[in-house]
């Protein structure tokens, strides 16, 4: 039987490989990564890595994301399969052609899209410095905002833009029951409810604190209160419980669902097994064509660009 933990902290060291990985991993995954973060701090750590090796346990995306911006490493998934009903919901055909149909607007997307969406972007944003980065336009530009429709719906209600918004929504977070939630607050009443802006409008009204992924962890830390309910992929609370281990976390059920909580199957597919593989075979490896890469790495640099000088 391999000892996994111990193989990979070996290869690890004999590769120059580092492990990066998302919030809303599995615990254990978490647990053995060198970065863990949300989707901004995931670019910002590939960017100024000088590892050989970046396996990256998160989905699809992120690992392209990481190889645009570091063309010369090598990237692994530990599964190919990980993909984002929310990137999958815009096609960089179609995203063409509706960025054709509205002349003299400004593009920007949410990091969960395809090398070939972020090549015809002006600049990326996460759920982190959306709001900063759609101010740091001047007030009467003409936006273009995808795929995400809450992110974008609720960037537009805080910043009284009216950017046009491309249709496509996350899988996992469209289903958050305001019902549930309702109910859940009848048994804690004193809780706190923290939601992703990839929620509907209805779950967000219900918001005490609505943030990315980080940015619910800081406030769940910082809050005085001891309750919270959690409307966002269900994997973030194995850092909150670990960060603030006296506090009370309840995940947030979907609509549809028997479980008490609400997770992404495609982020779930990483295993500690995967990951010792990927590492070892050095495969599943991502692969970006490198002239799409080259225009893809603008609108990243120019996040990253953004986001340091707003000290995100
Ligand atoms: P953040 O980590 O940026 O909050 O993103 C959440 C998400 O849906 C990643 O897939
Ligand atoms: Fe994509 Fe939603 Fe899963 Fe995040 S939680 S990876 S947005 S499908």
């Amino acid at each position: 039987m391999v000892d996994y933990i111990k193989e990979i902290e070996r290869l690890k060291k004999e590769k120059n490989a580092v492990i990066m990985g998302h919030y809303y991993q599995k615990g254990e995954i978490q647990d053995i990564s060198d970065y863990i973060g949300d989707s901004l701090a995931l670019a910002q750590y590939a960017a100024k890595t000088d590892a050989d090796i970046i396996v990256l346990c998160g989905v699809h995306f992120m690992g392209e994301t990481a190889k645009v911006l570091c063309p010369d490493k090598k990237v692994l998934v530990p599964d190919m399969n990980a993909g984002c009903s929310l990137a999958d919901s815009c096609n960089a055909a179609d995203f063409k052609k509706f960025i054709d149909e509205h002349p003299g607007h400004k593009v920007i997307s949410y990091v969960n899209t395809t090398a070939a969406v972020k090549a015809l972007t002006d600049v990326v944003v996460t759920s982190s410095n959306a709001k900063q980065i759609v101010e740091s336009f001047p007030k009467d530009e003409k936006i273009i905002f995808g795929p995400d429709r809450n992110l974008g719906n609720y960037i537009n209600s805080i910043t009284g833009r009216n950017m046009v918004l491309w249709d496509g929504a996350c899988h996992v977070h469209e289903q958050f029951s305001v019902e549930k939630i309702v109910q859940l607050k009848q048994v804690y009443p004193e809780a706190l409810v923290l939601a992703h802006p990839e929620c509907k409008k209805t779950v967000l009204t219900l918001a005490d604190k609505v943030g990315s992924t980080a940015a619910l962890l800081k406030f769940a830390i910082n809050s005085d209160k001891k309750e919270f309910i959690v409307a966002t992929e269900s994997g973030i609370l194995h850092e909150m419980q670990k960060k603030a281990p006296n506090k009370i976390f309840i995940p947030a059920p979907a609509n549809d669902s028997t479980c008490a909580c609400n997770d992404c199957s495609y982020m779930k597919l990483n295993t500690i097994e995967k990951v010792y593989n990927a590492l070892l075979n050095e495969q599943p490896e991502i692969t970006v064509d490198r002239a799409l890469a080259d225009q893809a790495v603008k609108s990243i640099r120019k996040m990253l660009e953004i986001s340091a000088q707003l000290g995100l």
